[in-house]
């Protein structure tokens, strides 16, 4: 692999004092968790996306879209972070001043090691009131409404059992607020919201201070997200992406390393701090 990779990208890396890494749903393709526009198989195969991920949607069906997020949650929880995750905590640890930015709304960047990654687009593990969104600690954690839920369900759904079709698509009652009694609704954001200001704003500022930012498995499309490595661009960084595919943000990249990340990362790792271990040697977190 290393020869696969341009010399200068590794040193471009080695040399930096801040990294944003910016990812998308391509890092997490090789753990098994797909897009959610892919996760609509089998209980959800009749729906579209946009008939589950809208505010419209959980106003009119709130156990129908929470039956989905559940099913997904299930999934992701399944899933282990490979070694693209690896490697990206690795260059976190390896880069003190380096920040994660990601598109994505799983976990495996937590779970990899990366520490306090920003979800542009939030998270499926952070449900929030849908009253008081500025107050998201109103009822119990994350695991603990998936438990509480799950042990109110007949198991093979909460699992994902495709088989045990209910008829309507596996749906759940959402837990309420502790607080007020509303609704809680999935902490991501939906088609027609606009994303959370201050995780934006952290993004932005760690891309307009960053000397390499890496964008990693995203198709580049979805704005305001798309403007993250662009931003970094205008303030000088160097910009390398790795992408199996081209994309719209091909043009702006110095490199463009053309594979999957589980395979470039790691090797890029190694190969601008030259060590097994700096490539993503399993974290505790992952056994
Ligand atoms: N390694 C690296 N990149 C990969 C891999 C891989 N193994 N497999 C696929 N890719 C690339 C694809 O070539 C594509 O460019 O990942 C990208 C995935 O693109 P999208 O599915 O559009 O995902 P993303 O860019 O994260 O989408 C942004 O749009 O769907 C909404 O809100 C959702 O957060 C998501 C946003």
């Amino acid at each position: 692999m290393e020869s696969l990779l341009p010399p200068g990208a590794a040193a471009l890396l080695r040399q930096a004092r801040r990294v944003v890494v910016f990812t998308g749903a391509g890092i997490s393709a090789e753990s098994g968790v797909p897009t959610f526009r892919d996760d609509l198989t089998g209980l959800w195969a009749r729906f579209d996306a946009e008939q589950l991920a809208t505010p419209e949607a959980f106003h009119a069906d709130p156990e129908l879209v929470w039956g989905w997020y559940e099913w997904r949650r299930a999934r992701v929880r399944r899933a282990r972070p490979n070694p693209g995750h690896l490697a990206t905590a690795a260059i976190e640890r390896l880069v003190p001043g380096s920040v994660v930015v990601t598109q994505n709304v799983d976990d495996l960047h937590e779970r990899a090691g990366s520490t306090a990654p920003i979800h542009l687009h939030g998270s499926l593990f952070a449900p929030r009131c849908v009253a008081e969104p500025a107050h998201p600690a109103a009822f119990p954690d994350a695991e603990a409404v998936s438990r509480d839920v799950r042990a109110a369900q007949p198991a093979a759904v909460a699992d994902g059992d495709e088989a045990a079709d209910p008829g309507e698509g596996g749906r759940i009652p959402p837990p309420r607020c502790g607080r007020c009694g509303a609704l809680v609704r999935p902490g991501v954001v939906w088609f027609g919201e606009t994303l959370p200001e201050a995780a934006l704003t952290a993004a932005a500022e760690a891309a307009a201070a960053c000397d390499v930012l890496l964008i990693v498995g995203t198709s580049g499309v979805v704005y305001p997200a798309a403007e993250i490595p662009r931003i970094a661009a205008r303030a000088g960084a160097t910009v390398i992406q790795v992408n199996p595919e081209p994309t719209p943000l091909d043009g702006l990249c110095a490199v463009n390393l053309r594979g999957s990340a589980a395979r470039v990362l790691p090797a890029l790792v190694e190969s601008a701090w030259g060590s097994a271990e700096a490539a993503g040697a399993p974290h505790p977190a992952v056994s």
